[in-house]
């Protein structure tokens, strides 16, 4: 299995611009180095400069399901897939849709051929999202996000509990989980969990260290 590691730049100041650019290098050193699937989403006016600086996935944070037409301030996937992204997270906890723009977004990537991340908060709406058959789930407890607190230690239970549930749904479905990861040491605890992978943001974002940081976290598996 390989473990995929998805780091979100929000709109932290370490991640935007230029620093998006010096943020994916150091994603792909690590991951060259590593032999990791490590993926970037930064924010969608860098996604382009992003896309054409490095060879590692790039991530939309955001996008609508909105169709070709007179759809004023929606994200187009064709927008984002002309610009370089892979594919694009969907509800974020800081970012969240509807039930219907959720199934929306999810079908407009897989129509164009790319990768679907629903993130949600709790055990039911894991299972909710798996229904809807995206690539991934990322099952994010909102009070543990930006805390430094991993929920791989945490609360475990939310993790094994999404993962029970996405299986008994469609076994096709990846779980990632994130909130507070920042360590190997969360890493493992997460892989160990039944978890393919992990979404994070503060811990590599905000580090002294990213490249540093990266290696850390890749380093117990
Ligand atoms: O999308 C990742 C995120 O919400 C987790 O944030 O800062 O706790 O890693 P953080």
């Amino acid at each position: 299995m390989s473990v995929f590691i998805l780091l979100n730049c929000k709109t932290y100041d370490e991640g935007t611009g230029a620093n998006a650019v010096k943020l994916a290098q150091a994603c792909r050193d690590v991951a060259e180095n590593s032999g990791t699937n490590i993926a970037i989403a930064p924010q969608i006016p860098d996604i382009f400069r992003v896309a054409s600086a490095v060879d590692i996935p790039v991530y939309s944070q955001h996008i609508d399901g909105a169709g070709p037409g007179s759809h004023t301030g929606k994200v187009y996937v064709r927008s984002v897939a002309q610009a370089g992204a892979a594919g694009s997270l969907i509800n974020h906890s800081e970012r969240r849709m509807t039930l219907a723009d959720i199934e929306a977004a999810a079908a407009a990537l897989k129509a164009n051929g790319m990768t679907s991340v629903i993130c949600t908060n709790n055990i039911a709406a894991t299972a909710a999202a798996a229904a809807l058959a995206p690539d991934f789930v990322a099952i994010e407890p909102p009070e543990l996000i930006g805390s430094g607190i991993p929920v791989s230690k945490a609360d475990p239970g939310i993790v094994t509990g999404s993962v029970d549930a996405v299986k008994k749904i469609n076994p096709n479905v990846k779980v990632l989980c994130g909130a507070g990861i920042s360590k190997g040491e969360d890493l493992k605890a997460a892989l160990d969990l039944g978890a393919e992978g992990v979404l994070l943001a503060s811990g590599i974002v905000k580090a002294k260290d990213p490249k540093e940081a990266l290696y850390d976290l890749v380093s117990l598996i």
